[in-house]
């Protein structure tokens, strides 16, 4: 069903089969909305973004009354809030900023969706974990070690606290065809293509996960009232030197310009979980953890790059 516009005044309560994606303008916002716009059964998708040219469909996190004004004028019975700051470096520098928007604007958009009725889908990390023991199931004790991960973590329990029928996915190292190119893969086969050395750690390990895996699961775990915590995160555990390899293979590039080192060798202001990454243990119980492998990913996302 096409994208509609957002009703100018409230519409009567919360339409069952009305979606509000806030942060389509991102990697992940953007893939759902199109996955649920190609959806099998009838929805309405409606979408807002902080880059929005309408004024009706603008939203930011640090202006708690353009969320509470969005979700109140669209009335859907789903949101899903893919909006975040989510650059890992700039939060761990301004951690007030980070707070401000991370939890306190996650926290403002639980609030106003659970005032009409709706229900939140909040999207989340692995960065909620230290990083000796991954990959980590949901039942796995959270203890992050920056900025970033302490930041989700808190705004998981504020949106779990606001209404436990509240939905939580944790994901991991997203990959697609962001036209932004800001993931890690598309980072390195761009650097690869300029010919440019890519140094990739060997020792921080995560479970990639391939946008529209992501989008297909979300949109199935949200339409299904889904709640609590769950994980969805790609099927291969590797570090980011042997990924950066991967893609460099998929995508028909010299690898000879991959060179490992170690997190610390990086010169990270951010201090990283080292083996991170999700098991989607819930995913695998309820019979639909199925990802595609990282190979067949990495492969439909360069043949999709050659094309454009
Ligand atoms: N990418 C990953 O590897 C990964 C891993 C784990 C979890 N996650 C989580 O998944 C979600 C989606 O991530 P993504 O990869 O799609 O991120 P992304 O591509 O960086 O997109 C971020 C989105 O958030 C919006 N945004 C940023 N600051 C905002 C603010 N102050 N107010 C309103 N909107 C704001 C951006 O809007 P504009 O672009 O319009 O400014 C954009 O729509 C985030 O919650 C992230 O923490 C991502």
């Amino acid at each position: 069903m096409p994208e509609s516009h957002i009703p100018a005044e409230p519409v009567g309560p919360p339409d069952v089969r009305r979606v509000l994606v806030i942060g389509a303008s991102g990697q992940l916002g953007r893939e759902l909305a199109r996955t649920l716009q190609a959806w099998p059964e009838p929805i309405q998708v409606l979408t807002a973004s902080r880059s929005e040219p309408d004024a009706d469909r603008r939203v930011a996190l640090e202006h708690p009354e353009t969320l509470e004004r969005v979700i109140a004028a669209v009335r859907p019975a789903h949101v899903i809030l893919a909006a975040a700051a989510t650059n890992v470096t700039w939060c761990e520098e301004h951690p007030t900023g980070s707070h401000i928007i991370n939890v306190v604007g996650t926290a403002a958009a639980a609030r106003a969706a659970n005032r009409i009725g709706a229900n939140l889908a909040f999207l989340s990390t692995d960065y909620v974990f230290d990083g000796s023991t991954g990959p980590y199931p949901e039942s796995a004790a959270t203890r992050p070690i920056n900025i970033y991960g302490a930041h989700k973590l808190a705004a998981e329990e504020a949106v779990l606290a606001e209404n436990p029928g509240n939905l939580v996915v944790r994901t991991c190292q997203v990959f697609g065809d962001d036209p932004r190119r800001t993931n890690f893969v598309m980072r390195v086969i761009d650097s690869l293509r300029r010919g440019e050395t890519v140094e990739a750690a060997g020792d921080l390990y995560g479970t990639p996960t391939y946008a529209p895996d992501l989008a297909l699961v979300l949109a199935n775990l949200v339409l299904a009232a889904a709640s609590g915590v769950w994980h969805v995160a790609g099927p291969t555990f590797l570090s980011r030197y042997e990924l950066a390899h991967m893609a460099a293979a998929a995508f028909g590039c010299d690898r000879e310009s991959i060179v490992e080192v170690t997190a610390d060798q990086m010169n990270d202001p951010v201090d990283r979980p080292r083996r991170a990454g999700l098991l989607g243990v819930r995913l695998e119980a309820a019979g639909s953890g199925r990802m595609t492998p990282l190979a067949d990913a990495l492969q439909a996302l360069a043949t999709g790059d050659a094309r454009a």
